[in-house]
């Protein structure tokens, strides 16, 4: 890969050992991929936040760290919410460990809103065209086929290294050849909220790390797209897809595959596993502002029963305490800078009932916990029952 005098002077040290560091990390990659240069990134979203995921040997790393970021850049939800972790029984050990995490990435600059949906809280960060180094999946996703910005699946690392240097390789997603869509999935029946989780859970399955492109009978909501994206990038590896009639949207293209997913497909997810809830958590990816006023509105009036997770972004919380109020009034709880994921605290429960194909995936998987999906409606009517 061509580097620029002066990349090849921070390659060789003179800026400091981060940004040494940092320049390593994107060379290498660049190398790998054949990238023919770095190219100016417009913002940077960070992975590898939780001390669950990334641990001891990744606090150790990150203190090592000193510098600032060239470019806006955000974390990924940690393991606690950062007020509240206490009333979930998190330990003291894991709080502190966590807080120096977070510290070590505020201290290079880094925002710490701690979500995975830094789209519904600053618009700027991700525009149509812009180069990006974002690594939490479904935000790569949304910020490829719904914003029609540019950017590849990113390690945490890469993402912390394009965010210091502002730069990142130039391969991949970033180029206009690597966007096309190649596998055509003609959906049938007429889709709403979950089911779109649904579908993506098994899209992801069949395209693998291809970009499909959809034909659907009712034209989805943003959310609705950031539902199908998350839970494709979960079950298979899709950074990209497409909506046919819904911008962004390829002008000519060919595909090599077609396949049709019937609408008992969708259904027979809902009944796919078999366990009865011991927790409901809502919010994967986090959740918007209409998703929040669509939960409020499904609570309203009701007390729920069992223990009932709405998670979102803290900013979005701040924003919205009436919302927050009402909502809790039910007894949910509206959770912030977490995830039913990444926190710890999920691993107690014995069957997770979510709303959301990505959290249908990776709850079995990195918690250790079976998961039913359900409907925002199903998952209301099972706590409240
Ligand atoms: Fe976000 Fe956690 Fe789901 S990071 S996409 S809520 S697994």
């Amino acid at each position: 890969m061509y580097l620029t005098p002066s990349e090849e002077l921070i390659l060789n040290g003179e800026y400091g050992y981060t940004m040494q560091k940092a320049m390593e990390i994107l060379v290498a990659l660049g190398d790998i991929y054949n990238a023919d240069r770095l190219i100016p990134i417009r913002s940077a979203q960070i992975a590898g936040v939780s001390y669950k995921t990334i641990g001891d040997a990744g606090l150790e790393w990150l203190s090592d760290l000193n510098g600032t970021v060239s470019v806006p850049s955000m974390l990924n939800p940690a393991g606690i919410d950062r007020a509240r972790w206490r009333e979930f029984g998190i330990s003291e050990k894991f709080a502190v460990k966590q807080e120096q995490i977070i510290s070590a990435y505020e201290k290079l600059g880094i925002q710490t809103w701690c979500t995975c949906t830094p789209y519904d809280i600053q618009g700027d960060l991700a525009r149509s065209g812009d180069h990006l180094a974002w690594s939490e999946s479904s935000a790569v996703s949304y910020a490829n086929s719904v914003i029609g910005a540019r950017t590849n699946r990113e390690g945490g690392p890469s993402a912390l290294a394009a965010a210091l240097l502002g730069r990142t390789p130039n391969y991949g997603y970033h180029i206009d050849e690597n966007r096309l869509p190649s596998i055509a999935i003609n959906v049938e029946g007429e889709l709403c909220g979950t089911d779109y989780g649904a579908l993506g859970y098994i899209a992801g399955g069949i395209v693998g790390s291809r970009i499909p492109i959809f034909s659907l009978e009712s034209i989805p909501s943003s959310d609705e797209r950031k539902a199908l994206g998350a839970a494709m990038a979960a079950s298979g590896a899709v950074a990209l897809y497409y909506v046919e009639g819904v911008p962004p949207y390829p002008d000519a293209y060919s595909v090599e595959e077609r396949v049709t997913i019937e609408e008992h497909e969708i259904t027979d997810v809902y009944r796919m596993r078999e366990c009865d809830p011991d927790i409901i958590a809502l919010g994967c990816p986090h959740c918007s502002v209409a998703e929040l006023i669509q939960l409020r509105d499904l609570l309203a009036g009701k007390t729920v029963t069992k223990e009932f997770w709405i998670c979102t972004s803290r900013v979005l919380r701040d924003q919205h305490p009436d919302l927050v109020a009402e909502i809790e009034s039910s007894g949910a709880k509206v959770i912030c800078d977490t995830c039913m994921v990444v926190s710890p605290v999920c691993e107690r429960y014995n069957c997770m009932m979510v709303s959301s194909g990505k959290a249908l995936s990776y709850v079995p998987q990195m918690c250790g916990v079976d998961a039913v999906l359900g409907s925002a409606l199903d998952c209301v009517r099972v706590a409240a029952r």
